[in-house]
């Protein structure tokens, strides 16, 4: 990209990121511990008072249309740009829609999937949100660093992890990495956090229990809460629609209300 268009496209990113209020990334030092889970169901259940968007800047993986019951729409533009696709409230965009063939593997470089990121951040007509949920693909990458400096007005990242010592070793790498870059930290949520028994009603703590909130106070960021492994988590995702929508007064919903309210509080 010549060095004029990029420093265009950056302009034209500060100019539509200004129109949105809150913008938070979704992080992880590791892999399918929860990312694209947590940012649906935040979105969502954050849609019910707030305008809303969903950025999913997974470019090889891109889940999030699947969780939102949008996999089946294709990119729709006009002269103004790049119409997101809109569903339970959420305005929703992802290199999914680009993709002729599910299937097929986005073969791309950092770079590349760097400067797509930066054209969904500035030719998607958002318009005025309240908040802009960013779901990122795991690890402390490109798209992370991308999104870390081409959005000085961050309100800030949720690091999510599980309880097992790696998971968490990772999300101690991710508080770093975010504090080094100089994006806010709002807190860690620890995922797939013990399971109820469906028969007994015991606790099994499958991947342990607690080490995030530990994790949490060594490297001196808020902790945010726990969500329970649960059965559900699955099928609403699978089925394309959120547990805080279809069924906010579980445990699970109850559990992650307490979470939204945390991280809307704790700004
Ligand atoms: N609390 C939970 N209980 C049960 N299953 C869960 C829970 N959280 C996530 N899952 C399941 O685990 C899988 C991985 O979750 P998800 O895709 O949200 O992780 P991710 O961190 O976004 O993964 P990736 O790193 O690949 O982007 C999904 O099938 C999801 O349904
Ligand atoms: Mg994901």
């Amino acid at each position: 990209m010549e060095n004029q268009e990029y420093e265009e496209m950056v302009a034209n990113v500060s100019e539509a990121m200004g129109k949105i209020k809150n913008k938070i990334a979704v992080i992880s030092g590791k892999g399918g511990v929860g990312k694209t889970t947590v940012s649906v169901n935040l979105a969502c259940s954050l849609a019910k008072k707030f305008k809303v968007g969903l950025l999913d800047t997974d470019i090889t993986g891109p889940n999030v249309p699947k969780m939102m019951g949008l996999d089946k729409r294709k990119l729709i533009s006009n002269g103004d740009g790049i119409i997101p696709a809109e569903n339970q409230g959420v305005k929703v965009m992802s290199m999914a829609f680009l993709l002729e063939d599910k299937d097929t593997p986005v073969v791309w470089r950092g770079p590349l999937r760097g400067n797509l990121i930066l054209q969904f951040l500035s030719d998607v007509q958002w318009g005025d949100l309240d908040y802009l949920i960013i779901d990122l693909p795991p690890g402390t990458g490109d798209e992370a660093l991308t999104v870390a400096q081409m959005l000085p007005g961050i309100t800030g990242a949720v690091i999510v992890t599980t309880p097992q010592d790696v998971a968490l070793m990772d999300s101690r790498k991710a508080v770093n990495f975010s504090k080094k870059v100089g994006m806010p930290v709002l807190g860690i949520i620890e995922n797939m956090s013990g399971l109820d028994c469906p028969h007994c009603g015991n606790n099994i703590n499958l991947f342990g229990s607690g080490g995030g909130e530990r994790a949490a106070k060594e490297v001196d960021v808020p902790f945010i809460g726990r969500l329970p492994l649960d059965p559900e988590v699955v099928s609403s995702g699978d089925s394309g629609k959120s547990f805080m929508i279809e069924n906010p007064k579980t445990d699970l919903g109850t559990s992650f209300q307490q979470i939204v309210e945390k991280i809307i509080g704790g700004e």
